[in-house]
């Protein structure tokens, strides 16, 4: 059945206390919050619906620039989770498959569960299914209530919940499944007589059961999936959870992971088997890391990187958008960005690929072909390209193309004084 998703991002995110930011676009690991709901639905849902308010500019043009089957809905003002489902409603009017319902501040949530869910909604014939997790401490949730013969009864919101309601431990995740044909006219009919005078999203619950319509709780069975983001100090704690989470995946896969502590790996990071990763070392964005590589301790890879096999990346190299074949060295102290390198390279340490005229804003790129040479301390001024077999003496500032199996070296004569430190010391 043809599924669609609702991502809800309309929210002020007031706890973030940002300016420039809009909640769903802070990130974790060089990608967004929302970049990671929208990933984890992409490879099954036909089309994505992003709900957008707050900043609604910045979150558009995330949307469209990196999603192609995402359309953005604008909701001024926001009157609650209920209002911003029901914004799509003119697009699905004649729509009548799936929808799944998410909130673009939750990017833990695994593709895999999301599948299992949407599995537990059809083969339970269910007309509405709701996440549920249970949390030790349930503040701020809303609770999940249920009959005495275990069904579901209704959500309550913190804010509305008797004390009774507030020890319930069974808290509303906020990720919904809904055979559209059926609960689409809820959205017409949801009140604001609660705390919070706001359309709420959780009285589809209560609203099904009166038209007897078959609703479910699915009960997720790791809460850490479904951990929201409303502050700094949530986003810190997700990204430590985001991480430890991809260094199992890549330690199980055979790579070492020297000190998982100070460790950092993004989740869209590839990386082959018997490759090394020394502490100290962060690693963000897309990137591809081969067989038997050495990264780091102190290395530096901030995406678009496609590093082969072999090749060791040492302390305080820095790696951009860079394509990188097999038994290259990049030993020390480097910055190489938007660059293309061969095999059996060697940089000397403290070389930089001078990629960035801030003059023209305009970014160049380096290519050095297989058995390039280069001497410590050197700047490669781009656009430029070394071909085979070149080599760079230390110190050498490179503006210009070098033919094959040449030496470039740029540097001012060495004198030697003889006895010139004798001659100016004062006794
Ligand atoms: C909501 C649920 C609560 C659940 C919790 C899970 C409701 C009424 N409550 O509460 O039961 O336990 O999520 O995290 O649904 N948003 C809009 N437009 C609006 C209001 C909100 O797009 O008008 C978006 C927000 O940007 C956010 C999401 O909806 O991404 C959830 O809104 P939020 O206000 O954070 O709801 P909670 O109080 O967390
Ligand atoms: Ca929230």
């Amino acid at each position: 059945m043809d599924i669609k998703a609702v991502i809800l991002a309309a929210g002020k995110g007031t706890r973030m206390k940002s300016e420039t930011t809009p909640k769903v676009l802070h990130e974790i690991m060089g990608k967004s919050l929302l970049g990671y709901v929208l990933d984890n639905v992409k490879n099954f849902v036909s089309e994505e619906f992003v709900i957008v308010g707050h900043q609604a500019q910045a979150v558009e043009e995330f949307v469209k620039s990196n999603y192609q089957n995402a359309h953005t809905v604008l909701q001024t003002p926001q009157l609650g989770t209920g209002h911003a489902v029901s914004m799509v409603c003119p697009a699905l009017e004649n729509y009548d498959g799936l929808v799944l319902i998410l909130c673009g501040d939750t990017p833990l949530i695994k593709e895999d569960t999301l599948r299992a869910f949407i599995d537990f909604h059809t083969s339970h014939n269910s007309d509405l299914t709701v996440m549920s997790t249970i949390f030790d401490n349930p503040t701020n949730y809303g609770r999940i209530v249920r009959e005495n013969d275990n069904s579901l009864k209704c959500i309550v919101e913190e804010k509305d919940a008797t004390a009774e309601q507030k020890a319930i431990k069974e808290v509303n995740a906020g990720i919904y499944c809904l055979n559209w044909g059926k609960i689409k006219s809820a959205f017409s009919q949801l009140k604001t007589n609660n705390a919070q005078g706001e359309y709420y999203l959780t009285d589809i619950i209560s609203w099904g059961k009166e038209q007897n319509l078959n609703v479910n709780a699915y009960i997720l069975e790791d809460s850490d999936e479904i951990y929201g983001i409303n502050s700094r100090l949530n986003l810190a704690h997700a990204t430590k959870i985001m991480n430890r989470r991809n260094l199992e995946r890549y330690m199980i896969n055979g790579v070492t992971i020297v000190d998982p502590d100070s460790t950092w790996i993004s989740e869209d990071t590839e990386i082959g088997q018997d490759t090394i990763i020394y502490p100290a070392t962060y690693i963000e964005g897309t990137n591809k890391i081969g067989k038997n590589c050495k990264i780091g301790p102190c290395a530096h890879i901030r995406g678009g990187a496609d590093i082969a096999d072999n090749i060791k990346i040492g302390n305080f190299v820095e790696v951009k958008k860079a394509k990188i074949a097999s038994n290259t060295n990049i030993g020390h102290l480097s910055y190489i960005g938007d660059s293309e390198l061969g095999s059996h390279i060697n940089i000397g340490a403290g070389t930089i690929t001078a990629n960035y005229n801030p003059l023209t804003e305009v970014k160049s790129r380096t290519v050095l072909k297989d058995h390039v040479k280069i001497g410590s301390n050197s700047v490669l001024v781009a656009p430029v390209t070394l071909e085979e077999g070149a080599n760079v003496g230390a110190g050498s500032i490179i503006t210009k193309n070098i033919p094959a199996w040449s030496l470039a070296i740029t540097r001012s004569p060495l004198q030697v004084l003889a006895d010139w430190v004798k001659m100016h010391i004062s006794r």
